[in-house]
């Protein structure tokens, strides 16, 4: 299956993303994730993501594009992949269309994470990932289950992104409004945007994308085979 996860900054993209990927056997791309790599490394597109990201702002629609073009190439979406943070603009949407066309590729479903405004905050202020394995974490509701120890690979440093401060926030989710939630009818319009509560708790959000999920991806549940 080829997917993609729409939000605004917070909305759980990356948390449900990491879920998807092992009951569907997707790859997880984040775009924001391949960026923030490339700053690490300090790479030409590095150099020139770094100062936008801190500002909230988006990185160029070139770079994105050609990217994800590449990414997509890669053997291990082969089974499927799925979008974290890509298409952000109408032009990264249209893009989109043209590359998975010429690949002779084709999007299942968008799914969208609709969380209000006042939310988001408190989600991304508190968010901590572990530094070794990159599992994602919440001060507030998504604790490890022994304090300071990763579930995932029992490391025990843990990192905050540079861009999660309350000022950028703000910046962020009015790129958001301003920048991709118009590419919401795109998706409409094709028939495969699938909008999602994702003001509830984090396995609730997630059970209404596997309900979702599970018929297009040909899964036969226990509670629907008995
Ligand atoms: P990116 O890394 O994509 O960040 P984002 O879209 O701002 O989204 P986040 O990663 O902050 O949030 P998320 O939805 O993944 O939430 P999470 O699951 O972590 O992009 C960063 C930057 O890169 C952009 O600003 C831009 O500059 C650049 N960029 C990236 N892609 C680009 C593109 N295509 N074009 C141009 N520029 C691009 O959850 C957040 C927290 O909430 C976690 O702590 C989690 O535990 C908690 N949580 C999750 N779900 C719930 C729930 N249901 N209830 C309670 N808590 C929850
Ligand atoms: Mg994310």
């Amino acid at each position: 299956m080829n997917l993609i996860l729409l939000g605004p900054p917070g909305a759980g993209k990356g948390t449900q993303a990491k879920r998807l990927q092992e009951r569907y056997g997707v790859v997880q791309i984040s775009t924001g994730d391949m960026l923030r790599a490339e700053v690490a490394a300090g790479t030409d597109i590095g150099r020139e993501a770094d100062a936008v990201m801190k500002a909230g702002q988006l990185v160029s629609d070139d770079i994105l594009v050609r990217m994800l073009s590449a990414r997509i190439e890669r053997p291990d979406c082969a089974r499927g992949f799925l979008l974290d943070g890509f298409p952000r603009t109408v032009p990264q949407a249209e893009a989109l269309d043209r590359m998975l066309a010429e690949k002779g590729l084709a999007l299942d479903a968008v799914m969208e994470l609709k969380v209000d405004d006042a939310a988001l905050v408190e989600r991304i202020a508190g968010r901590y990932t572990c530094a070794k394995c990159g599992a994602g974490y919440h001060d507030t509701f998504q604790k490890p289950r022994e304090p300071g120890v990763c579930d995932v690979c029992g490391g025990r440093s843990f990192t905050r992104r540079a861009d999660d401060n309350r000022e950028t926030v703000m910046a962020r989710l009015a790129a958001y409004h301003r920048q991709t939630a118009p590419i919401l009818p795109h998706y409409a319009a094709q028939g495969k945007l699938r909008s999602v509560e994702g003001m509830a708790a984090i396995d609730e959000v997630t059970r209404q994308l596997e309900a979702f999920l599970d018929p297009l991806a040909g899964v036969v549940t226990e509670a629907v085979a008995s």
